[in-house]
């Protein structure tokens, strides 16, 4: 029987044990998802013991994923440019390491907003932490040739800017504001309107009919970003998209059949969310 599992500090919320155990199920897989408390002194000690404890690999989450993208003997350039990752898996003896949140936010945004094109306009991102870098990295291979990054630091947004190149632009958070006027795809990665705390304050009367919003807060589903862009006739793409897609290449990699995310494992999850 084939184990993998997540590891975080702490871990008790995660979600991806239903979602794999969701899809071994479905695909008759004899295998085994868990979720494993690691703390972060040790985490580059588990990932070395991994084979020896019998695991093909593992989702690593908070405060994890810079520790997993060091610790690892090699790296895919999903997980360079992020800096971090938080897939892992074994081959020939070597722990490997890539980042799967771009792949997950790139192919819910394709799904649930099929108009929006790389060529419609700027891109805006609001945050600069993992999820940021993880979302400028996929907007850029897509071709997105301006993205402007707004972050409550000035600084990391800076640093972020610097490390993405010519096509990304940092600018001053109280300046966000006024992107919807300009922006044909808004993402915010900040933790704001998570479980209904705290507003972005952006108004969409100016925005372009044509402008998609995204958050990757999927706590409440409908956040109060995507509520307002929805009241206004723009598509809103929800964070839990991203969330089901990421896990996809891990499932892959340990189990061997490449899983669906289907609106079955969907509802799943966010029977989960809402609770009884
Ligand atoms: P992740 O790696 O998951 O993206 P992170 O690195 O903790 O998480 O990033 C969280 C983001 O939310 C950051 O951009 C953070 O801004 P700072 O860099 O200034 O800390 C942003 N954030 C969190 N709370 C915020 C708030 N109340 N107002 C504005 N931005 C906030």
């Amino acid at each position: 029987m084939k184990r993998a599992c997540v590891i975080g500090w702490p871990i008790e919320h995660s979600r991806s044990p239903l979602i794999h155990g969701y899809w071994l199920n479905k695909y008759g897989v004899s295998g085994e998802y868990t979720k494993v408390a690691v703390h972060p002194d040790e985490a580059a000690a588990f990932l070395s013991g991994l084979a020896d404890n019998g695991f093909a690999g593992c989702n690593v989450t908070v405060p994890l994923k810079e520790i997993a993208y060091k610790a690892a003997d090699r790296r895919l350039p999903s997980a360079d440019a992020v800096g971090a990752a938080n897939t892992v898996w074994l081959e020939n003896g070597q722990v490997c390491v890539e980042n799967t949140d771009t792949y997950g936010f790139m192919t819910h945004l394709a799904q649930s907003a099929p108009d929006w094109q790389k060529g419609s306009g700027p891109a805006v991102i609001l945050g600069a932490g993992g999820a940021a870098r993880a979302i400028v990295h996929g907007l850029q291979e897509a071709g997105v040739d301006h993205i402007v990054v707004f972050n409550r630091t000035a600084e990391r947004a800076k640093a972020l800017a610097r490390d993405f190149g010519s096509s990304v632009e940092a600018r001053e958070w109280d300046a966000r504001v006024d992107a919807p006027a300009w922006a044909r795809l808004i993402v915010n990665t900040t933790t704001i309107g998570m479980k209904g705390e705290g507003d972005l304050g952006l108004d969409f009367k100016s925005a372009a009919k044509s402008c998609v919003v995204a958050d990757i807060v999927y706590v409440p589903l409908e956040t109060g970003l995507l509520k307002t862009a929805r009241e206004h006739g723009l598509t809103a793409v929800d964070g839990l998209g991203m969330l089901l897609h990421q896990a996809v290449p891990g499932f892959e990699r340990w189990f061997g059949v490449r899983p669906e995310v289907t609106d079955d494992l969907r509802a799943r999850i966010i029977a989960d969310l809402v609770g009884p």
